[in-house]
């Protein structure tokens, strides 16, 4: 089974760049660009990861990009994750970034561009795994701050996969953004937003009404609302699901107590994805080995999943096609 695992094709749909950062290089970019980190070690950094909710992640998150200067960090960080996630049978990476958290620290919006491209050409070229670009805005900053971003970014909205919607979401429900996701649509960019992880099923219901979303990021929180689970099934909203991460930031108990079977059993279509890996415990074949141990779900389960991810992600027909070939030759 574990090999099994490994060898799946697997579409990432749901992950943060910056939350690829592992202590060992935000200690050697630290070095590099003269930051200094409040930590004395990489084994002091691992022991502060000890989160109580989504806020006290974020917190965390914040300070370590503080390390994140120039392209070439955001190249060395994307390409050491897309070597890891390649080790582990991933084909196709879908990274959101948060400009904005960038921006306030001086980093200009293009040399977060220039790095993160380098690194996906490079990942195309030596590991041939195909990426896609989340430009996520921050949900517990301005609206009209997001929007300067979507204008800002003008230079690069034909690179852009989609927009999404990221940090806080307690009392910053996607009403507040549905302007900036308005003007997005409008220039022809998909839409994603994470909905339902720590907020109501109502904030669910206003990214799909108000924001005009393909997917959904999270949305466990579902399960409250019987007539919301009936219109993401009959709709075939795909929702893009972070079993560690949900544990990590208790958003559920223990992952034997993770809603992944009933949200299965309801018919709607999942994913499993890592979210922030450095964080939250591994990355992808860690999130599907913990399914597995949990749940004991069969080979088939592990295919339709891996499945609907590759039918719902950012990529063109032929590379679709060829994963989908891939697929089918594991079971
Ligand atoms: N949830 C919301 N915002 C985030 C996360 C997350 O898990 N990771 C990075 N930004
Ligand atoms: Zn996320």
């Amino acid at each position: 089974m574990d090999d099994f695992l490994r060898r799946l094709p697997k579409a990432e749909l749901h992950l943060h760049i910056e939350g690829t950062l592992e202590p060992e290089l935000m200690f050697a970019l630290a070095r590099r660009n003269g930051v200094s980190l409040p930590y004395a070690s990489v084994e002091a950094v691992r022991a502060a990861y000890d989160f109580t909710d989504l806020q006290s992640f974020l917190d965390l998150y914040y300070q370590g990009m503080s390390v994140l200067r120039t392209a070439e960090d955001f190249h060395d960080l994307a390409m050491d994750y897309f070597r890891r996630a390649h080790a582990e049978g991933v084909v196709h990476v879908e990274m959101h970034f948060d400009p904005q958290a960038h921006l306030a620290r001086g980093v200009e919006l293009a040399t977060v561009m220039e790095g993160l491209g380098q690194a996906r050409r490079q990942a195309e070229r030596e590991l041939g795994l195909s990426t896609a670009l989340i430009m996520a805005f921050l949900r517990d900053r301005s609206p009209e701050e997001a929007m300067q971003l979507l204008e800002k970014a003008s230079p690069y909205w034909e690179t852009l996969d989609a927009v999404g919607l990221d940090s806080a979401e307690r009392d910053h429900p996607p009403a507040k953004f549905q302007a900036v996701f308005e003007r997005a649509r409008r220039l022809g960019i998909p839409r994603v937003a994470h909905a339902g992880e720590e907020g109501p099923p109502e904030y669910i219901r206003e990214a799909l009404d108000l924001l005009d979303v393909c997917r959904i990021d999270h949305g466990v929180r579902c399960l409250e609302d019987p007539a919301l689970v009936e219109r993401l099934r009959d709709q075939g909203v795909v929702l893009t699901v972070c079993p560690l991460s949900n544990v990590r930031l208790k958003v559920v108990e223990r992952i034997e107590a993770h809603p992944l079977p009933r949200l299965l059993d309801a018919g709607l279509r999942l994913t499993l994805n890592s979210d922030d890996p450095a964080y939250f415990g591994g990355g992808m074949l860690a999130n599907f080995r913990a399914c597995q141990r949990a749940f004991d779900w069969s080979k088939s389960t592990f295919i339709q999943l891996a499945g609907i991810a590759i039918e719902a992600a950012f990529m063109d027909e032929t590379r679709r096609l060829s994963l989908h070939r891939r697929l089918a030759e594991c079971s």
